[in-house]
């Protein structure tokens, strides 16, 4: 329980049944040596008393942003500066739904907003509520923006039914809230720079050629190598999805200019994961103006992009450089063919074909091979939990 020494975590606890198991999860912070600040909404206060909160935590306990002056609340954002995690037990569905849209009507969402500290969150409620497309998306709104969940378990809940929406048992909160710190310590130091998207290769000033890359999956490996410690750089092509917090996003166009901005950082990077779909084709002669309409044919004539990660294995000096190869056939042939010829130390092979795999879905089916001809073969899984099993493979290397 090292890892919580001194950590100073605030205890965020919304108005569900659940709200009193978050006073044992309270007392094990303590006792793990966690520094705990407990802020309660005010349906919370219907559940479980102030009182028990601060006795527990051996601190005040905010309930309003108009209350009386306590240590903590002179400033109302004096605890989001304050934490080193703000973590919420249990996140009701309404909590849920306010923190995605912003708001900030009480101390708790204030924080929220205000904070620049990991936001970890344990959803609790009815089956039908949680399962409900509202929280749902709400809940990927929170999780795309780096929020961290604890996913509920599954089993009798309060309100008489089996179901999912039960808070899970406060020693495997406080035994998540520990590994995400031993997390993200892990890839400390390091410097990280992932390509995501697709490239587009201008016809005429409004038309290009493009793919289906949605960006899903580099936008999920660069997030978690921020989530890990790393300083993260991402190169993205167009993206319909919100950056990454923290992370310094350079947005470009084409594969032209997705080598500028690569080959600009690489010297000083340590480990490169190119996710991105690169156009390997652009149009030789683009139009300045529009082209207009004919009763002919159009003919565009293709020239050969750069392979950027070709040049990137040619220039490799002390770099982890890791490719993904995106195949309908010949997936393994191919993706070691492209190891070598790249100088790779480890590709990411995916079957596009494949339902649940590849451009512009939330889950992928990847194969991991290294350098030495190991392959892994992964389940479907969502991109934000592959992001993690590629990261801990990457790091395994070095
Ligand atoms: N890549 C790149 N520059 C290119 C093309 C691809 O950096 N011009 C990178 C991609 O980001 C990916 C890897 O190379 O990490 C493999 O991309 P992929 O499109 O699967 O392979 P290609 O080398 O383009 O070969 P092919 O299209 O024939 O499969």
């Amino acid at each position: 329980m090292a890892m919580l020494k001194d950590k100073k975590i605030v205890l965020g606890v919304t108005g569900g049944i659940a709200a009193y198991k978050a006073v044992e999860v309270a007392s094990r912070l303590r006792k793990a040596g966690a520094e705990v600040h407990v802020i309660m909404t005010k349906g919370a206060t219907n559940f479980v008393t102030e009182l028990t909160f601060r006795e527990i935590s051996g601190n005040p306990v905010t309930t309003t942003m108009w209350g009386e002056v306590t240590q903590w609340n002179v400033e109302h954002i004096a605890l989001a500066n304050l934490a080193d995690m703000v973590l919420i037990v249990p996140a009701t569905a309404n909590l849920i739904a306010k923190a995605a849209c912003g708001m900030a009507d009480d101390m708790l969402t204030t924080t929220l907003l205000a904070t620049k500290a990991p936001i970890v969150y344990a959803p609790a409620m009815n089956s039908n509520m949680y399962t409900n497309p509202l929280t749902q998306e709400n809940i990927s709104k929170l999780n795309n923006l780096g929020w961290n969940m604890i996913p509920p378990a599954s089993g009798h809940l309060a309100c008489g039914i089996n179901g999912v929406g039960r808070l899970p048992e406060p020693v495997d909160i406080v035994a998540f809230v520990e590994n995400y710190f031993a997390k993200t310590a892990s890839m400390a130091g390091l410097k990280v720079l992932v390509t995501a998207a697709g490239t587009y290769e201008p016809i005429d000033p409004v038309r290009y050629i493009g793919n289906r890359s949605s960006g899903k999956m580099g936008y999920a490996i660069a997030r978690e190598a921020k989530k890990r410690g790393a300083e993260v750089i991402l190169v993205s092509g167009p993206s319909a999805l919100t950056p990454p917090e923290g992370v310094r996003t350079i947005k470009i166009e084409s594969a032209s200019s997705m080598r500028e901005a690569v080959l600009a950082e690489y010297p000083s990077v340590d480990i490169v994961i190119k996710a991105a779909a690169v156009a390997d084709y652009r149009v030789k002669n683009v139009s300045d103006h529009k082209i207009k309409k004919k009763d002919e044919e159009l003919v565009l004539h293709l020239e050969k992009n750069p392979d950027i990660l070709k040049e990137l294995g040619e220039l490799k000096q002390k770099q982890t450089l890791v490719g993904f190869a995106a195949e309908t056939q010949k997936l393994i042939d191919y993706a070691k063919e492209k190891i070598q010829k790249k100088n790779l130390d480890m590709i990411i092979a995916n079957d596009v074909s494949k339902p649940g795999a590849g451009f512009n879905t939330d889950t992928n089916i990847i194969k991991i091979i290294t350098r030495d001809g190991n392959i892994e073969e992964l389940p479907m899984a969502s991109k934000d939990s592959l992001a993690g099993e590629i990261l801990d493979r990457v790091m395994k290397l070095r």
